[in-house]
This record gives C-alpha cells, sequence and structure tokens, in this order.
C-alpha cells in the first residue's frame, strides 16, 4: 500500500519535468503552479477560471453552504433554527461577532443601531434630486456611497472602534435610506425613524406611516419581514459580497465598499431577480399560458427568473422556508393571486427534463417576491428589501476580508488576446 500524501503531482509534459504540489483543505494554491515553467522566460503556468467556477478566493468562518445537499448555516447554526428562533439583529450580531449576543449585549446592540437610524439632513437634499421615477436601487446605491462624505472618519478601517461605528451606522441607517426612497418615488413626505419600534417594525413605519401619531405594525407581517431580512443576511461568496471584498481589498471606506456591492446585487441575475420573477409571473398571467412560456425559456429566448443557482443544484434551502413564512403572511394579507401561478410554474419546471438534468430548482428569489407584493411592496423596492437583509453579511465579509493577513488588494491576471506588438506609421 502506499502512503496517502496530501499532495498533487503534476507532469508538464512539455519538459517532462514532475512538480509535487501541497493540498490543504482540498485546495491546491494556484501560485504554488507558477514554477512550472516551459523555458526560463517563461513567466509560469496560470490557472484559468472565469467566473470563479472552481477558484476559492478566500478562507472564510462565517457562512457554511453544500450546495449538493441544500445546507446553509450561519457561523455554524442551520438557518431554519435562526429563521425560527432568532431576531434579525441577533443574526448580525452572530455574522459580525461569530457568537450569539446574550441578553446584555443583544440589549446594547439593539440600543446602538436604534440610535443611529437617523441620516444628516443633507441626505434628503440629494434624494430630492433624483426623478420621481427613479429606481429606489439607483437611489440606494448613490446614497449609501454618499453616506462616506459625511463620516470621513469610516477611512479608519483598520481602527477597530471606528469599524465598529461604521458597521452599526451601516445597518442601522440601509433601512431609513430605503424607507426614503421609497417616500420619494411616491411624492410623500419623509418618515422619520421611531425609536420604540423593533428593526422590521420601524422599516415598515418609514415605508408607511400617514396621518396617524403613532405607527403600529402588524405583528404577523413585522415579524415575516424579519425572518425574511435573517434568511437573505450571508451567502458566501455570492457575487454582491466579492464586490464588497474586492473594493474592501483596495482599503476603501465601507461605506464606498457597500455601496459597489448594492451596485452588484441590482443586477437581475442576481438580487435583481426577486424583481423579474414578478415580473414575468406577470408577464404569465394565468396558469394556462405556462406550458407555453416555459416552452420559449427551453428555446434560450429567456431565463426562468428565480430559478438555478451557482452553488445550490439541490432545492434552495431558503426558497423552502420562505414557502412557510408566505403562508403566515397570506393569513394577513389574503392570498396573491400570483402565488398560484407561481406553484403551478414551480411544479411544471421540476417535471421538466431540462430543468432536471440541469438542477435548477426555485432559489431565493422565487418566492420572495410574492410575498413582498402581499405585503404592499412596489415590485422595485424588492432588491432594496434584499439589501437591507444583506448588509450584516457584507459587513462581516468586509472586515473578516480586511484582518486576513493572506489576502492583499484583488487583482486577478488575464490571458492576453489582443495584437501583438504593433507600432504608429512613422511622422509625415
Ligand atoms: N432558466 C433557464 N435556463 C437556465 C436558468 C434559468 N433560470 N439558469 C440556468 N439555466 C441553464 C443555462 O442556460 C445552462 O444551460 P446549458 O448547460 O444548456 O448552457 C445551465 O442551465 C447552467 O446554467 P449556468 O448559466 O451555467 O449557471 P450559473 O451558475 O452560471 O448561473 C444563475 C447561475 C446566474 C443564478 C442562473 O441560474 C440564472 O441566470 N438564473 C436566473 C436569474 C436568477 O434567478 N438569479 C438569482 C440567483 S439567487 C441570488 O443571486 C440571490
Amino acid at each position: 500500500m502506499t502512503e496517502r500524501r496530501e499532495t498533487l503531482t503534476l507532469t508538464d509534459n512539455r519538459t517532462g519535468t514532475s512538480y509535487e504540489l501541497p493540498i490543504d483543505d482540498g485546495a491546491i494554491r494556484a501560485t504554488d503552479l507558477r514554477q512550472i515553467q516551459a523555458a526560463d522566460d517563461d513567466p509560469g503556468l496560470l490557472s484559468y477560471d472565469p467566473a470563479f467556477l472552481n477558484t476559492a478566493s478566500c478562507r472564510s468562518a462565517v457562512t457554511f453552504i453544500d450546495g449538493e445537499r441544500g445546507i446553509l448555516r450561519y457561523r455554524g447554526y442551520p438557518i431554519e433554527e435562526l429563521a425560527e428562533r432568532k431576531t434579525f439583529l441577533e443574526v448580525a450580531y452572530l455574522l459580525l461577532y461569530g457568537e450569539l449576543p446574550d441578553e446584555a449585549q443583544l440589549a446594547d446592540w439593539t440600543f446602538q443601531i436604534t440610535h443611529h437610524t437617523f441620516i444628516h439632513e443633507n441626505i434628503k437634499q440629494f434624494i430630492d434630486g433624483f426623478h420621481h421615477d427613479a429606481h429606489p436601487m439607483g437611489i440606494l446605491v448613490g446614497t449609501v456611497g454618499a453616506l462616506s462624505t459625511f463620516y470621513p472618519d469610516a477611512k479608519r478601517i483598520f481602527d477597530e472602534e471606528s469599524r465598529r461605528l461604521q458597521i452599526t451606522r451601516l445597518i442601522a441607517k440601509m433601512p431609513t435610506l430605503a424607507g426614503f426612497a421609497y417616500r420619494h418615488a411616491v411624492g410623500l413626505f419623509y418618515a422619520y425613524p421611531d425609536n420604540d419600534l423593533s428593526y422590521p417594525g420601524n422599516f415598515l413605519n418609514m415605508m408607511w406611516k400617514a396621518t396617524e401619531l403613532k405607527y403600529r405594525p402588524n405583528p404577523v407581517l413585522e415579524r415575516a419581514l424579519d425572518a425574511l431580512f435573517i434568511l437573505h443576511a450571508d451567502h458566501e461568496q455570492n457575487c454582491s459580497t466579492s464586490a464588497m471584498r474586492a473594493v474592501g481589498s483596495a482599503h476603501a471606506d465601507p461605506y464606498s465598499a457597500l455601496a459597489a456591492a448594492t451596485a452588484a446585487l441590482y443586477g437581475p441575475l442576481h438580487g435583481g431577480a426577486n424583481e423579474q420573477v414578478l415580473r414575468m409571473l406577470r408577464k404569465i398571467g394565468s396558469k394556462d399560458s405556462i406550458p407555453e412560456y416555459i416552452e420559449q425559456v427551453k428555446a434560450g429566448k429567456f431565463l426562468l427568473m428565480g430559478f438555478g443557482h451557482r452553488v445550490y443544484k439541490n432545492y434552495d434551502p431558503r426558497a423552502k422556508l420562505i414557502k412557510e413564512v408566505a403562508e403566515q403572511v397570506f393569513e394577513v394579507t389574503g392570498r396573491q393571486p400570483l402565488l398560484d401561478i407561481a406553484l403551478e410554474l414551480e411544479r411544471i419546471a421540476l417535471e421538466d427534463e431540462y430543468f432536471v438534468s440541469r438542477k435548477l430548482y426555485p432559489n431565493v428569489d422565487f418566492y420572495s417576491g410574492i410575498i413582498y407584493l402581499a405585503m404592499g411592496f412596489p415590485v422595485d423596492m424588492f432588491p432594496v428589501l434584499f439589501a437591507i437583509g444583506r448588509t450584516p453579511g457584507w459587513l462581516a465579509q468586509w472586515e473578516e476580508g480586511l484582518l486576513d493577513p493572506e489576502q492583499k488588494i484583488t487583482r486577478p491576471r488575464q490571458i492576453y488576446t489582443g495584437k501583438p506588438e504593433r507600432h504608429l506609421e512613422p511622422a509625415e
């Protein structure tokens, strides 16, 4: 029997030379490939991995996903337990500090978040400058980035106290920016934060408060929104988190990095998909039209929005939980007719060879939009709701990257495919 070694032996058939590369945690280091040279002036072998299909960009202790088995855990805790038994602020603390807060820590954390919800009055002026039909996600990208100019102390990214303060400010202010962006779109006065309310309750207050002296959120909807925020709170190295880490790796302040992450989330292949799902369901219009729509998807005319995932090749566990939340919400709001179209669409797709063979299942965005719609949110607010939930995850990943001694400025390599050296014509 040969001795088991945690190494990989590679033979370069160009030269006949063999190399033994160490394997750590199931990975080889791409930089170890650089020693593999075909000639003395060869810069060394590169690994080519467009869209990072099989490249780990970091070590992370925040979130674990097993896509084959449909498992999602934050700091080791299954998402199902957290969504059922914890609040969003407790989960945010867990993501950021690594452990759930005890009673005193939670009281202090809640106090800190509650007392940083106000935004500088000047921010209202530039929200006012946006068109009445500006997409609220565009407003959010702009205003969250602009916050960096209000907090120049945020540049002190290696000062732990400053980082803590910016993290608190960002988690506290995202719902305020989101609420103000919505109120601008509908031409309503800005509703200010109410310190008596919970995190989700206060957000509902900033969305819906009208003439009443005190807004009182419906407790079922308040809890449902909290659970939805939990389900969106982190998802390891997805597109927006990678944007957050990449911009953070250049030592930009967290407001600027979070604006970049929000911009990435805006894309319809990522967090913008929840908005597109709703538009798609409305376009389909009735259950009878589903088979024809599916045929068009299979013909490559468009994607089935809310289906498919880079890492989940089984059911997305968040989609399963969201269906449960939907039932609770519909008991208050009444059943959304679009849900029936969505359920039928899912049933037909999951029996179809095209989707089965490609392991395409509903993702988090498939059902979340229907709940948001039932709760009264306009469709273009859906990705904004996602961004509020994802903020603690972005910040936990940003801080982890910043403090990781192995990390440097993000700077991938390329394979040049352009013209070889050439020269301008001699001057006349
Ligand atoms: N509808 C139809 N076909 C699809 C879909 C879909 N939603 N998703 C993937 N496919 C097909 C692809 O065309 C491809 O087919 P092929 O092998 O014949 O070429 C195959 O399934 C594999 O898909 P990829 O695009 O290689 O998968 P990738 O991991 O790159 O993309 C993504 C994942 C972006 C999520 C993709 O599934 C998609 O565009 N889904 C729709 C948008 C969406 O719902 N995004 C939200 C994702 S969750 C989130 O970000 C929060």
